[in-house]
């Protein structure tokens, strides 16, 4: 088992790809605080991996209210004795033209991803910089470096996001502290399929040419990257031996972006 002994934090683990990611690290040997606005989402996945023998916690938490991270990070060091490793994947998507898109829009947006993934990493790194050890994983999205119409928001928070990994890698390396971003291409998940219909509507298109077209007209083969491709850069990530890879990102998403 790749992560045994590993104590892992991942929000958003209530559904989609971070749900994908806590099943994937339980499988490998490492306990889970599962955290989610969605208390329901984050009971079901703790609810899975103890059916498959594993061990989770879940941890109700908003990634945008600083008293709620800091308590359910403390809480998930209290009751495993450590955190290791921290994924930073709670988001959102939200898709309209510059014109239509509201400021209190635009601020959602911004605040889950960005100010989530700083309040995050503050609370995480009192438990790792003390044990001169942990893996700080952000999720970015090929959006990190491409822009698409429609994601104002979500293109500058995931730009924002790699700049914010980078800089942690350079502040945490003299703790011991590694940080990484994975960045991947369209996957299939609840946050995607809402916005097949939104974008159609926008773009005057049908459906069946958001998928083929916008989603995965750059991709070499015109597949969707699946929650189990991320969840294995994850795991990778939160396993690898030593601090050599850090600052970097990995980009799954059948060749859409190449690094
Ligand atoms: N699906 C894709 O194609 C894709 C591609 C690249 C990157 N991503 C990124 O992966 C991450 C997960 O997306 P997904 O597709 O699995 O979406 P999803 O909608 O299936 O899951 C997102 C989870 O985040 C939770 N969440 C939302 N706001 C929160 C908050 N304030 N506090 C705590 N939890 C909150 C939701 O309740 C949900 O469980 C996001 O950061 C997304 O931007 C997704």
């Amino acid at each position: 088992m790749q992560l045994d002994g590993n104590v892992a934090v991942v929000t958003g683990a209530g559904s989609g790809i971070g749900r994908a990611i806590a099943e994937a690290f339980a499988r490998q040997g490492a306990r889970v605080a599962v955290c989610d606005i969605d208390a329901d989402g984050a009971h079901a996945t703790v609810g899975a991996i103890e059916a498959a023998g594993g061990e989770a916690i879940a941890i109700d938490m908003d990634v945008t209210d600083q008293a709620a991270v800091d308590a359910g990070v403390d809480r998930a060091a209290q009751h495993f004795g450590r955190i290791d490793t921290m994924v930073s994947n709670a988001g959102i998507q939200i898709v309209h033209p510059i014109e239509e898109f509201s400021y209190a829009e635009f601020r959602k947006l911004v605040t889950i991803h960005l100010d989530g993934s700083f309040l995050l990493t503050k609370a995480c790194v009192r438990h790792m910089y003390p044990q001169r050890s942990g893996s700080l994983i952000y999720m970015g999205s090929v959006h990190s470096y491409e822009a698409s119409a429609l994601k104002s928001a979500y293109v500058a928070a995931k730009h924002g996001i790699l700049g914010l990994a980078r800089v942690m890698a350079k502040e945490g390396g003299k703790h011991g502290v590694r940080a990484n971003t994975i960045c991947p291409g369209f996957v299939k998940t609840p946050l995607v399929e809402r916005q097949i219909p939104e974008q159609a509507a926008s773009l005057g298109i049908p459906e069946d040419e958001v998928v083929s077209r916008v989603m995965l007209g750059n991709t070499v083969d015109q597949e969707f990257t699946t929650m189990e491709d991320v969840a294995a850069v994850a795991v990778f990530l939160a396993g690898f031996p030593s601090n050599a890879l850090t600052g970097q990102s990995i980009v799954p998403s059948h060749g859409w972006h190449m690094v």
